[in-house]
C-alpha cells in the first residue's frame, strides 16, 4: 500500500517536472524567433525590369514577353482614352513591350509583324519621344525604333515634349506624360505597290497599330490616347524626319493619375 503511494507519487513529480521542462522550450523557442525576425533585413523594393543592355546611342530592348494577365476581352473592354498620367518613369521593360505591340516582329522567319500590312508593305515607323526621367536608364530625346533588332536609336536628344504639345494645338496630355510615342508613314513603300489606293491602306495600317499601342497599354497598368490633331510639318521638323516621312499619330503614355 505504501509502496503504491510512493510510486503515484513520484509519477506526479515527473509528470510536473516535464511540463515545466516543455513549458519552459516553449517560451524559449517563441523568444528565439521573435529574436531572428527582428534580425531579417527589410526586403527591398526590386526593380522587375531590367536595365537597358547599353546605354549609348543605340539601346537594345529587353525581348518581349508574350504571356500577360490581361486577356484580350478584358483588355477591349477595360480600354480607355487616357489623358492624366502619374508622376512616375516608365521602365525600358514598358518602352519594349509598346513598341513590339506596335510594329514587332512576330514572324522572324518571313519577318511579319504585330499588326496587318497590305502586302506587307510596312509603311510605318515609330519614334519614342522621352521626357527627362520619363523611362528609367534613358536621357532625353527622340530614339526610333528599329523591328528587326528590336532596339532603339537616339535620333535627337533632349526634352522635346514641350514643343511636341505646342505643334499638338497646345494639349497638355502630350507635354506632361512621361513619353509620346509617335507614328509616322513612308506612304511610297505602299503607294509604290497599290497606287492612290495605298494612301487608304497607310491610314487603315496607323489604326491597327494605334489599338494594339492601347490594348498593350492596358495589359501593363498604363494609360494612353491617341493624338491625330496637329500641325503635320511642325512635328515632322520636331523628329527631323527625313522627306516623304509624314507624321500619322501622337500617342502620349503614362501610368494613369488615380
Ligand atoms: C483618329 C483619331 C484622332 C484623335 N485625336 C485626338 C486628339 O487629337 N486629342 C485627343 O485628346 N483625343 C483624340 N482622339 C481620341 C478620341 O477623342 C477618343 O477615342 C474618344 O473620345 C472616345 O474615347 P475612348 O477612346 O476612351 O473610347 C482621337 C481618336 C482618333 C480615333
Amino acid at each position: 500500500m505504501m509502496s503504491c503511494r510512493v510510486a503515484s507519487l513520484v509519477l506526479l513529480s515527473l509528470l510536473a517536472a516535464s511540463s515545466l521542462v516543455a513549458a519552459y522550450y516553449w517560451r524559449r523557442c517563441r523568444a528565439l524567433e521573435a529574436e531572428l525576425a527582428a534580425l531579417r533585413p527589410e526586403v527591398p523594393e526590386i526593380e522587375v525590369s531590367p536595365a537597358p543592355a547599353t546605354m549609348g546611342e543605340v539601346i537594345k530592348l529587353p525581348p518581349p514577353v508574350t504571356r500577360g494577365n490581361v486577356s484580350v476581352e478584358e483588355a477591349i473592354s477595360r480600354r480607355r482614352s487616357i489623358r492624366s498620367y502619374a508622376d512616375k518613369p516608365l521602365s525600358i521593360f514598358h518602352i519594349s513591350q509598346l513598341l513590339w505591340a506596335a510594329q514587332g516582329i512576330t514572324d522572324p522567319a518571313r519577318g511579319f509583324r504585330a499588326a496587318p500590312s497590305a502586302g506587307a508593305t510596312y509603311p510605318l515607323e515609330v519614334y519614342v519621344v522621352v521626357g527627362v526621367g520619363g523611362v528609367v536608364g534613358l536621357k532625353a530625346g527622340v530614339y526610333k525604333y528599329d523591328p528587326e533588332s528590336h532596339e532603339i536609336r537616339l535620333v535627337v536628344p533632349g526634352d522635346l515634349r514641350e514643343v511636341l504639345a505646342e505643334a499638338c494645338l497646345g494639349q497638355s496630355w502630350v507635354r506632361e506624360a512621361p513619353v509620346d510615342i509617335v507614328i509616322t508613314a513612308v506612304y511610297e513603300r505602299t503607294t509604290s505597290r497599290y497606287g492612290e489606293r495605298g494612301v487608304r491602306y497607310v491610314h487603315m495600317e496607323v489604326g491597327h497599330v494605334g489599338e494594339n499601342i492601347y490594348l498593350e497599354c492596358v495589359s501593363l497598368g498604363l494609360g494612353c490616347v491617341v493624338v491625330g490633331a496637329f500641325y503635320d510639318d511642325e512635328v515632322a521638323r520636331i523628329l527631323r524626319l527625313p522627306e516623304g516621312e509624314y507624321p500619322l499619330y501622337v500617342i502620349p503614355v503614362g501610368f494613369p493619375r488615380a
